[in-house]
């Protein structure tokens, strides 16, 4: 038979392998995601990563030595007792990997940046080239910073101009500096981020926002008062914690801000004074602390800031009207494939807001990349800082 020909003709089994391999990855990244979306124990989420490594290599070889190449086998003859289980769980492949993982990959791919988006402007810092050389620091996870094409010392200083109808028109113009998942753990060392943070000292903001992940080490609280203190802002600083600041003594994170007259927020809210009008910022550090925020007796005409460690907590900023929601949380996946973006997504929402604008009525949400990880590995996602540029009017 003609090459071509037999091509042709094993075609259709080829796709169907091709789209259980697919389906069987994407099922699994999608479990991994919704797990670590949730506050679990730290061991408990260790384990099921280390799990759904294992099942990755394991389930493609057991699925081609029940059928091979051929996955149509699983239900051609129909499957009798235990053998419907593998015969559904082929099934599950098919439709994840032909059908959702597509049709969800086509929609990320085309979707629309909201209206409310006006601008969006991106300056890229190589801070091992500014420095002459790998500022990789001594953190535990060092070794992946040296890895080629690793983009996790380049930094995209971003500045977003939002229009806002709501915005009281004497706040046109005001800036925020959002920042987000510093993970102060060794790695990048400190210099990475004195070199980062004096440029955004320069951008002398209204306002700054810490998304949380500040500390990721129990050694680098130390480094909150030098690397944080080089910050500026012309009316008020505000900050909330993370998933990981959780884990190493969050009691001396705040206390820390608190010294660098950076208000730690927690699950509450605060009303201040901008420009002669009353602007509510509204920390929301769940699931990982509770309860949260209590907005009864929250002015209900004031303009609404959110900070909310992950984006997750958008369903309940769309219920308490806010107007403004920023986070962080998901680094952007830190490795984004050409086309299908990220994988690994610690969100009950997997890849959903990964990274970038989504405006939900009547909330725009905003997530950061965030600056750093825990794990110092980026590839296609490069770590970012964002100027964000609030506008009343859409010119
Ligand atoms: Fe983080």
């Amino acid at each position: 038979m003609h090459p071509i020909s037999a091509l042709l003709t094993h075609l259709p089994t080829l796709l169907l392998f091709v789209g259980v391999c697919a389906g069987h990855l994407a099922l699994l990244s999608v479990s991994l995601n919704v797990w670590y979306g949730h506050p679990f124990p730290k061991t408990f989420l260790s384990i099921q990563r280390k799990l759904h490594t294992l099942l990755v290599p394991v389930g493609l070889v057991a699925l081609w030595a029940l059928y091979g190449f051929n996955p149509a086998a699983a239900w051609n003859p129909p499957p009798t007792g235990w053998d419907v289980v593998p015969a559904i769980y082929v099934l599950c492949c098919i439709v994840m990997g032909l059908v959702v993982l597509p049709l969800a990959t086509a929609a990320r791919v085309l979707r629309r940046l909201p209206a409310l988006l006006l601008s969006n402007h991106t300056q890229t810092i190589d801070v091992a080239q500014k420095l002459g050389y790998k500022p990789v620091g001594d953190g535990k996870h060092r070794n992946l910073a040296r890895l080629p094409f690793n983009e996790v010392f380049s930094v995209d200083l971003t500045e977003k101009t939002f229009h806002l109808p709501q915005l009281p028109p004497a706040w046109d113009g005001l800036t925020i500096l959002h920042l987000s998942d510093i993970h102060l753990c060794g790695t990048p060392e400190r210099e990475f981020y004195f070199h980062i943070l004096d440029i955004c000292k320069d951008w002398n903001p209204d306002l700054l926002a810490l998304t949380g992940d500040i500390v990721d080490s129990p050694r680098h609280h130390r480094w909150v008062l030098p690397v944080l203190g080089r910050l500026r802002w012309q009316c008020a600083a505000f900050a909330i914690l993370g998933n990981h600041d959780v884990w190493y003594d969050p009691q001396r994170t705040r206390r820390r801000l608190e010294r660098l007259k950076i208000k730690v927020l927690g699950n509450s809210w605060q009303q201040l004074e901008v420009r002669g009008q009353p602007l509510v910022v509204i920390g929301h550090e769940g699931p990982w602390f509770g309860p949260p925020p209590d907005l009864t007796n929250c002015p209900p005409d004031a303009f609404r800031l959110l900070l909310s460690h992950t984006p997750d907590n958008i369903p309940w900023a769309r219920r308490h009207r806010i107007d403004l929601m920023l986070a962080g949380h998901n680094h952007g996946g830190q490795i984004r494939l050409p086309v299908i973006g990220s994988i690994v997504v610690p969100s009950r929402f997997s890849r959903r807001y990964d990274c970038g604008v989504f405006h939900e009525e009547p909330t725009l949400l905003h997530v950061s990349r965030g600056l750093g990880g825990q794990h110092p590995l980026r590839y296609n996602c490069r770590p970012e800082v964002t100027k964000i540029v609030l506008k009343a009017s859409s010119r």
